[in-house]
């Protein structure tokens, strides 16, 4: 049976080991708060994100992406999913600025900046209740205790609380996501390039990742979810060609335009070397 998130969803095929990702044509922002159908966007997200993953599989980034299936399907291993959101941050945008006022739009980052967002939903996580979504995670300074922020607030004004995890999770937690930092660097280096021979910019992305649960992968981290312009902030040729147009009240038919533009540039991405 299909698993249905706002945008896609999986099914499981083969004894819950491999799944097909359907993209929808729905196009959401604001956590749901606005909606619209876009006809033509999923098969659009899903040529984008199979190019890029092809692009990405042949430079060895792990991932759970197996291969295309329909216009708006894709084959992928299934995986336990690392219940958190990792950004990279290559140009100062976006919530950036709202938790680093001080900071300039704009601002190229000399070393890209990697961010940690908990995955909620209805502001709960497992059965924790939280005064907002997606807060961001930070270790304190000895990097032993993680505390939870608000992604909207200065650190310093934005305090949450600590994470309260059992601690040999809370441990198993951070080994995790310094594998996953790892392998977000080596994609912000590699999509970084990619765009760069096009002409382009890329400001910043998002990736989530998951274990691999076949006991001979040994729970290796892989990237999984989508990677479309759902995902990035990309500028080319002056053109937003990202989901950033949607969640600026562009009229359809431009943000349409802009996933076409995505998906004809990154057709060119799986025989590219960097
Ligand atoms: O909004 P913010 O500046 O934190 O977004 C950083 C990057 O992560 C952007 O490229 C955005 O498209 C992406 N993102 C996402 N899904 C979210 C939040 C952000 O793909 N839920």
């Amino acid at each position: 049976m299909a698993i249905s998130g706002k945008t896609k969803s999986i099914t499981p095929i083969l004894d819950g080991k491999i799944g097909i990702v359907k993209s929808f044509d729905t196009l959401t922002a604001g956590d749901g708060a606005k909606k619209d159908e876009l006809p033509g966007k999923g098969e659009l997200a899903t040529r984008t994100t199979c190019n890029v993953f092809e692009f990405l599989q042949k430079n060895g980034v792990p991932l759970a992406y197996i291969g295309r299936d329909g216009p708006d399907t894709f084959i992928t291993r299934i995986c336990n999913m690392i219940p958190v959101e990792v950004v990279v941050r290559k140009i100062a945008t976006g919530s950036y600025l709202k938790r680093n006022p001080e900071v300039q739009e704009g601002l190229v980052f000399k070393k890209p900046v990697i961010e940690f967002f908990l995955k909620t939903s209805g502001r709960k996580f497992e059965d924790t209740e939280l005064p907002c979504d997606d807060p961001m995670l930070r270790w304190d300074r000895k990097g032993s205790v993680c505390h939870l922020y608000f992604p909207d607030r200065p650190h310093e004004q934005g305090h949450i609380c600590q994470l309260l995890y059992p601690l040999q999770e809370h441990s198993s937690l951070k080994r995790d996501l310094m594998t996953c930092e790892r392998i977000a660097r080596h994609v912000g280096y590699l999509l970084g390039k990619a765009w760069e021979k096009l002409g382009g910019a890329l400001y910043d992305f998002k990736l989530e990742f998951g274990k691999l649960s076949d006991p001979k992968s040994e729970k290796q981290i892989v990237l999984a979810d989508v990677l479309d312009c759902d995902s990035w902030r990309v500028i080319w040729e002056g053109v937003q060609l990202s989901k950033q147009k949607y969640r600026d009240g562009d009229k359809l038919e431009d943000v349409l335009a802009v996933y076409r533009v995505a998906a004809a540039l990154t057709d060119k991405f799986p025989s590219m070397s960097v």
